[in-house]
């Protein structure tokens, strides 16, 4: 990966992390995920965000740097919209190369400098509106976004060509190829950059999509031209894409959101398993597009990526120890987490004994604003009756979800 001038003086550096490891220690990277960090370049010298010591994250951007002639020692500031590590790692190591640059971040990220990285001096914090002048016409100015998804987060903006330095916000998984911007993706590539989009929103940003939409009515006014997230790939064709994106995952929280169901299946002995098939014949026949997942088999990053999007859940898992089978317990808890509320639900599973799965599942989610039509629950093996029930029940669930669903 190369520096890249993205506007005139104003450069992206960055390194896409492909070495296996989860994000956030848990959730599965398979195509890796960029840290995208940026010069702003004026009389003086803003590096804006920082990067991992992750995957040799660092020596890639040094390299960068050199690579359009900026010395590392020489940076005169560096702004930190956020503080978590992915983009903060390096900074003790960054301290000791470049002292004299000055950190300028929130207060609260001020805190967090200190507490993760014993830094006080040489910090300065700044708040909406302020703005740091690099000369020759280059600014910064801040925008504070708090909760999205850390409290300290904020935003930078460079007027003078029109760029948002967002962050997290507008990001995405995916390791970014010489294809930098939107307008110079294939439909392939924007397919694969949508869906993990919508997998890194839901994991990352799900909980706080109240925040994300108070973030975004701060933007009004704002002549963006260029969005330049931390994640994933840079908007200039359309950056509105983006933002609209965002503003429909964030409205998808309360429910309802899209005219789709997410299945989400676990089995012990197969008895369970018998109706998943009755459930997407339903669901089928009444055209409503199913993600069918497994658990604990199917990486739990995807299933709230398509649960968030769904408008309808259906779970079909049997009783264990009195109460729900515990890898289910554990997506319930995911989606609750998530805050994935609103949603309309059905769910079907066997027993062996006197159940509880049921109850159980009410129980937990009585706060998610739920709407669950009857439970379908059978006593060992399910007959013919079972299967046609669950197929009803699914056809019912899909009639629900067509109505109610996002237009
Ligand atoms: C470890 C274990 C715990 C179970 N706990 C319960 C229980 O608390 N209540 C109940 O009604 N059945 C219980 N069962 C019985 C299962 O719910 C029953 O075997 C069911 O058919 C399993 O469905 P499956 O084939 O989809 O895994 C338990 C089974 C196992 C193996
Ligand atoms: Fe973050
Ligand atoms: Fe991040």
């Amino acid at each position: 990966m190369r520096a890249r001038e993205i506007a005139g003086g104003i450069y992206r550096i960055g390194a896409n992390i492909t070495n296996g490891d989860l994000f956030e220690g848990m959730w599965a990277i398979p195509d890796g995920v960029s840290l995208n960090a940026y010069i702003v370049r004026g009389e003086k010298t803003a590096l804006v965000d920082l990067i991992r010591d992750w995957d040799d994250a660092p020596m890639k951007i040094r390299d960068q740097l050199a690579s359009i002639s900026v010395d590392v020692k020489k940076i005169d500031y560096l702004i930190l919209n956020h503080l978590e590590p992915d983009h903060t790692g390096w900074l003790g190591m960054f301290r000791d190369l470049c002292p004299g640059a000055e950190i300028l971040t929130t207060v609260k990220g001020a805190a967090l400098v200190k507490s993760f990285y014993g830094i006080e001096d040489g910090v300065r914090t700044v708040k909406t509106g302020d703005t740091l002048d690099l000369g020759a016409g280059k600014k910064l100015v801040f925008v504070e976004a708090p909760n999205v998804h850390w409290p300290e987060t904020m935003l930078s903006y460079e007027p003078s060509a029109g760029v948002l330095f967002s962050c997290d916000a507008f990001g995405s998984y995916g390791s970014v190829g010489a294809e930098l911007f939107d307008d110079e993706l294939s439909a392939e590539g924007h397919a694969f950059f949508e869906k993990e989009t919508l997998r890194y929103y839901a994991n990352i940003v799900a909980g706080f999509s109240s925040f994300v939409e108070k973030a975004i009515a701060k933007l009004e006014g704002l002549e963006i031209n260029i969005i330049a997230p931390s994640h994933g790939i840079l908007w200039k064709e359309n950056p509105r894409t983006i933002i609209s994106r965002y503003l429909r995952y964030a409205a998808y929280a309360k429910g309802p959101a899209e005219p789709e169901v997410t299945l989400v299946w676990g089995s012990m002995y197969g008895n369970t398993e018998k109706l998943v098939e009755a459930a997407t014949e339903g669901l089928k026949e009444s055209a409503v597009p199913v993600h069918v997942f497994q658990t604990p088999h199917d990486d739990i990053s995807r299933i709230l990526a398509a649960a968030w999007k769904s408008t309808g859940l259906i779970f079909g898992m049997p009783t264990y120890e009195y109460k729900m089978f515990p890898p289910m317990a554990h997506v319930i808890d995911e989606l609750g987490r998530k805050k994935i509320f609103g949603r309309k639900v059905f769910r079907f599973g066997s027993f062996g004994w006197s159940g509880g799965a049921a109850k159980d599942l009410a129980e937990i989610t009585a706060k998610f604003n739920w709407t669950f039509i009857e439970q379908v629950e059978f006593s060992g093996c399910p007959g013919s009756a079972d299967y046609e029930l669950v197929k009803t029940r699914a056809k019912e669930l899909a009639g629900i979800v067509k109505q109610s669903a996002l237009q």
